[in-house]
């Protein structure tokens, strides 16, 4: 599913080729524990693999920070147990993913594995555990925040109320919301 038509916008020019070397890597290499998953599908991680690009674009993020945006999308689902809240399933996909770095020669970003450890857990928790961490900048509570807001803006696919925006962190997220909404359906239209 490379969702030619949204990808085709002008907006996703810029993010256009991550989103495809990073999508074509999930669908190589990520295994799901859940397969048969309703609402953690592979389908959500890619359009919050393009939210996620689109809101770090906007922000003027490097292309490094980016791709550790990038590779936090597609694992960041990839260890739950269930599709109820299953808090942990951040911090066993943090390992995944570090244990797939170490054995598949991925390169390693300390913060894909703190954004993806504690994307399941209360800001406040992730936002002093980043600021905590010695392997991390400040530019990491961003990316968190980034990756939080991306992921947030599926909540449409739960049901038309499933997002409160009050709750979004970033201006660039708020601004993307009926695009979000277009593009769940665009996805859905695609069946992938
Ligand atoms: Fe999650
Ligand atoms: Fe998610």
């Amino acid at each position: 599913m490379f969702l030619s038509t949204i990808l085709d916008k002008p907006v996703c020019q810029p993010i256009k080729k991550p989103y495809e070397r990073w999508y074509t890597f999930m669908e190589k290499n990520v295994e799901f524990w859940l397969p048969d998953s309703e609402w953690h599908t592979k389908a959500h991680c890619a359009r919050v693999l393009l939210l996620a690009l689109l809101i770090g674009h906007q922000k003027g993020l490097s292309e490094e920070e980016k791709d550790a945006l990038g590779m936090a999308a597609v694992f960041h689902d990839s260890r739950r147990h269930d599709d109820g809240i299953d808090k942990g399933h951040g911090s066993r996909a943090a390992a995944y993913y570090k244990e797939y770095c170490r054995e598949h020669g991925l390169s390693y970003d300390a913060q894909t594995y703190y954004i993806t450890y504690y994307h399941d857990q209360d800001d406040s928790l992730g936002l002093s555990e980043i600021a905590k961490s010695s392997d991390l900048s400040e530019q990491a509570v961003l990316l968190y925040q980034i990756f939080k807001d991306a992921d947030a803006l599926d909540r449409f696919r739960l049901g038309p109320d499933g997002l409160d925006e009050n709750f979004l962190r970033t201006e660039e997220a708020r601004q993307l919301v009926d695009f979000a909404k277009d593009l769940l359906q665009k996805s859905n239209e695609t069946n992938a």
